[in-house]
């Protein structure tokens, strides 16, 4: 079969830039907002409508399609040696409110694209090839990120639960299940994931740098808090100055760990009642920070914890709730991945840098159940998360370009 890695047709690799692009600009307009800003909650009537196109390229494409019970979907392009385990890429559709246009949707069309270029060389992959739209990566509508990946590399808990369910012969659920061909756990049903994003950071465009190959995606942390206001109505004791100042000790925190890799933010601030003339009675906040090492992350949150309950006593308020919503340790890309990413890119003649992530991606949930590695392209000024959010199309097609081959390569690995 065509090898597009083995031959040389890789510098006549054709990625049809103008097409990608008119898609990424039509999905756009499946907004709650107007442009140029999107809006793109989870499973709202625009979610679904984004979805049904995704869906009918992938259809066009020649591939099967199929959604698992969460809205992850999958589409396949089926391998010669289909019983191996598939190499996968794929990325998030849903865009935080007043967002931009490339988040997550660059790692979703542009994977279709790198299908295509595949298909239009006469590649043949032997591993089959699978492109993932996963469900929700933005906590927007239900507070927790990733939902989709989350769920679908499945959770230890019940996996260790799962293991001491025996029957009366004490054959155990998880061998009962091997020996019917079903594997409850998702680990070895993937060879590689790959995801290509934008940068969401300034490095690549300031370095002139076309490709960010991932070596590792930050810990990210988030935590919901509720503080009561006590005392009689005119005397109250305020709520929101409670949550005033735990807001300046969650940058206080940040900032004593003395590493550049350790951020905060709260993006969430909530006043109750929320009138000019009531002293609040309750307040909400909500806390993101993350780190590249765990341990500084966890000493973080356990400070934002000390603080909160010293704010609250002192202040004469309840601290009536502290949920730490998700504590995920960081992710590190797979070697073979790294280096089949690194030989594609020196192959196209791009310049590449490796690099971690500070933000983070489905990816950091795939790397528990597979090998992992993230491609990063240039994004205007590091903008992402607001409308401002710009790649420029010639370095969207290095991207693909880079993923098409990186994807043929694992694909006859
Ligand atoms: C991704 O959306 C992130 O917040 O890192
Ligand atoms: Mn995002
Ligand atoms: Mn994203
Ligand atoms: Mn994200």
């Amino acid at each position: 079969p065509a090898n597009p890695f083995v031959s040389d047709s890789s510098n006549s690799l054709f990625v049809d830039i103008e097409s990608l692009q008119r898609q990424i600009d039509e999905l756009s307009t499946f907004s709650d907002t107007p442009a140029p800003t999107v809006t793109r909650i989870l499973f709202s009537d625009k979610d679904v409508l984004a979805r049904k196109y995704i869906k009918s390229i992938m259809c066009q494409l020649g591939l099967s399609v199929r959604e698992d019970a969460v809205g992850n979907i999958f589409a396949r392009w089926e391998g010669y040696e289909a019983e191996l385990p598939a190499v996968a890429t794929g990325s998030h559709i849903d865009a935080i409110p007043y967002s931009g246009k490339y988040d997550g949707v660059v790692g979703v069309l542009g994977a279709l694209e790198a299908i295509s270029v595949l298909k239009r060389s006469g590649f043949q992959p032997k591993r089959s090839l699978e492109v993932i739209l996963f469900t929700s990566e933005e906590p927007t509508r239900f507070g927790i990120s990733c939902l989709g990946s989350r769920l679908l590399v499945g959770s230890e808990q019940l996996s260790e639960g799962l293991k001491e369910a025996v029957d009366g012969q004490n054959t155990s659920f998880l061998d009962a299940a091997r020996s019917a061909g079903y594997c409850i756990s998702q680990e070895g049903h993937y060879f590689a994931f790959l995801e290509l994003h934008i940068e969401q950071g300034p490095i690549l465009e300031e370095e002139g740098v076309s490709i960010g190959i991932v070596t590792a995606i930050a810990a990210p942390a988030s935590i919901k808090v509720d503080f009561e206001g006590g005392g009689a109505t005119q005397v109250l004791n305020d709520a929101g100055l409670a949550a005033a100042e735990l807001a300046l000790a969650v940058e206080r925190h940040v900032l004593a760990s003395g590493s550049v890799d350790s951020v905060g933010t709260i993006g969430i601030l909530e006043l109750h009642p929320g009138a000019v003339n009531s002293i609040p009675s309750k307040s909400h906040l909500e806390i993101d920070t993350r780190d590249i090492d765990e341990e500084r992350r966890n000493k973080i949150v356990s400070g934002i914890h000390q603080s909160a309950v010293e704010i609250a006593e002192r202040r004469r308020v309840k601290l009536s709730s502290f949920k730490i919503v998700n504590q995920d340790p960081p992710a590190s890309s797979d070697e073979l991945v790294i280096n089949a990413m690194e030989m594609v890119s020196q192959k196209l003649n791009l310049t590449h840098k490796l690099m971690i992530s500070r933000a983070y991606h489905d990816s950091l949930f795939m790397a528990r159940i597979s090998r992992m590695g993230m491609i990063f392209i240039p994004c205007f000024k590091g903008f992402s998360h607001k409308p401002e959010e710009y790649a420029s199309p010639v370095d969207i097609a290095n991207g693909v370009k880079v993923l098409a081959l990186t994807l043929a390569k694992l694909s006859l690995e």
